[in-house]
């Protein structure tokens, strides 16, 4: 694939000169680089990307052989190879059930016999005296169910959610202040139910609802791979929910670690947001790389990423509700693509992911967008917006919402000239040096690219075609890349050493060994600990 990288590092080279506004002298321009699924509709045309551009991106989605790798995930193949598993998540949104093989064996009546059971316990949470659940858990375990609980709360009709991921135990305690053991379901969210962070805080939990009246023989859940160690915490097998090792953590809001969601909105609303993953698996699967949302999303990513060299990517929901969409999507994208080596070992020949983050807008307008409109830095931005909210008599505040998030992208394209911004200055009544100086620092370089993803609302199906669009961009960037985008080595040797730190930090073992920097922060916070 080195010389297509080779011809799109040239192609950047003799187009990166001309303007984003002067593609839209072709009136066809927005038709023709957007693409559709349903009702929702990307538009990327805000892009330095033409035809030609497009030809050589789309090169390499044959290059790298997508549609075979697409096929493969979906089939059940051990694509995560160095794990040696599937990648199936997508069978925890196939609701026909149609067979899916691993290891000669379907599993799709044990993804939905665990369905099935998932509604029946949260219909009878629903329907009980629990008023309030509180998920424990961290990265996948925490970020998919707390982002889209947040995202639906105006189809909230169960006990209230909280989430607790951070071994500070300022979070638990924060979170447990205020509610009535006797009335509160734990759930243990942890795939491999041996993380640190989140067994701290399953025992902490546990011991506050036993010191507090409720009950953790009954009071408390658990969503995990592993049966042995849930029974050995003291679940009952029948408040746990399990599932295999082909659903990654960043990947797995899907099964039983969306249970939480599930008792907020209920099983209909919980399967219409798998239904939406679904519709976004099919489109995956069937449309031409050129109408395919994901894929096309993973083009401009690629462009603006390993291309063009812009190293980060802010995400923007015009939606409040999706304010926790940048850090589910900065998992997503960084544990999955942030390595340095292909699937055979060799190192990546271009940069891999690049930083994602972002928040919800207005309120980053009032914080980071002048880095993004007038900063030397490029970062190319992806803004989502519904074209009507949850409040009909707050519709007002909806359109004053849409018209900032379209303001946004068109002043980040548009920018504003030197001319323009003396002319303004000029009628401010400025004149001679300071109204030189003054136009300077009004100046808008324009050109900055951006992405917008429009929807009609954000209900539950939406939700879930949100979250599959982004996971095949993610896997598509991932092939392109020729990585593995389902392992996480990455994250082992922080663990390890954090291991090896815990003794010191007790002061039962010296700092021996360890570095002169970190022997005096444990010096440091040895003599303040008290
Ligand atoms: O940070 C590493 C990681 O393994 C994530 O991939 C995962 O989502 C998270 O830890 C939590 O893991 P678990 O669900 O096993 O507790």
């Amino acid at each position: 694939m080195t010389s297509q990288w080779d011809a799109l590092a040239k192609r950047f080279s003799k187009i990166k000169g001309r303007t984003i506004l002067s593609l839209f002298e072709d009136a066809g321009r927005a038709q023709n680089f957007s693409a559709q699924t349903g009702d929702m509709l990307l538009d990327y045309s805000k892009t330095n990307l033409d035809a030609e551009t497009l030809d050589m991106l789309g090169a390499l989605v044959e290059a790298a052989g997508v549609a075979e790798k697409r096929a493969a995930m979906f089939s059940g193949a051990p694509i995560n190879d160095t794990e040696g598993r599937a990648v199936l998540h997508t069978a925890l949104r196939n609701l026909d059930g149609a067979p899916i093989d691993v290891g000669g064996r379907d599993v799709m009546p044990g993804v939905l016999a665990t369905l099935a059971r998932m509604r029946d316990f949260a219909d009878k949470i629903r329907n009980s005296e629990i008023t309030d659940v509180v998920n424990i858990g961290i990265g996948g375990s925490d970020l998919g169910p707390a982002m889209a609980v947040e995202a639906l709360s105006p189809y909230h009709d169960g006990p209230r959610c909280h989430f607790v991921s951070n071994v500070d135990g300022a979070h638990i305690a924060d979170t447990l202040r205020g509610l009535e053991a006797k009335s509160t379901l734990v759930i243990v969210a942890s795939k491999t139910f041996t993380t640190i962070e989140t067994m701290t805080n399953a025992r902490t939990a546990r011991a506050w609802m036993q010191d507090h009246g409720g009950d953790p023989g009954t009071q408390f859940a658990a969503l995990s791979t592993a049966d042995d160690l849930t029974a050995d915490f003291g679940i009952p097998p029948a408040q746990v929910f399990g599932f295999e090792d082909w659903v990654g953590g960043r990947y797995s809001v899907w099964g039983p670690i969306g249970l939480s969601l599930m008792i907020a909105i209920g099983p209909k609303g919980f399967d219409a947001f798998l239904r939406g993953g679904q519709a976004m698996d099919r489109h995956f699967q069937a449309a031409d790389w050129r109408d395919n949302l994901s894929v096309m999303l993973a083009l401009v990513g690629l462009w603006h990423a390993q291309v063009c060299g812009y190293a980060s990517r802010a995400v923007l929901p015009y939606d409040q509700r999706l304010s926790k969409l940048p850090d589910y999507l900065q998992q997503l994208e960084m544990e999955s693509n942030g390595k340095s080596v292909q699937m055979g070992g060799e190192p990546v020949t271009v940069d891999s992911g690049p930083v994602v983050w972002g928040a919800a807008g207005t309120n980053g307008q009032h914080a980071f967008y002048q880095l993004l409109h007038q900063g030397t830095r490029v970062v190319p931005c992806e803004f989502l917006v519904a074209a009507e909210g949850h409040e009909p008599e707050l519709a007002h505040h909806h359109k004053l919402l849409v018209a900032n998030c379209l303001a946004q992208s068109e002043a980040l394209m548009r920018g504003r000239s030197l001319t323009e911004a003396r002319a303004k200055m000029q009628a401010a009544g400025f004149k001679g040096d300071a109204l030189e100086r003054q136009a300077r620092h009004r100046v808008f370089a324009g050109n900055r690219p951006s992405v917008t993803l429009v929807y009609p609302r954000l209900d539950p199906f939406t939700l879930g075609q949100i979250i599959a669009l982004y996971e095949h961009r993610v896997f598509v960037e991932g092939v392109i890349l020729g990585i593995n985008s389902f392992d996480q080595w990455g994250v082992e040797l922080g663990k390890e050493l954090a291991t090896s730190l815990q003794p010191v930090i007790e002061g039962r073992k010296d700092t021996a060994g360890k570095d002169g920097s970190t022997a005096q922060l444990v010096d440091y916070i040895l003599r303040h600990a008290g």
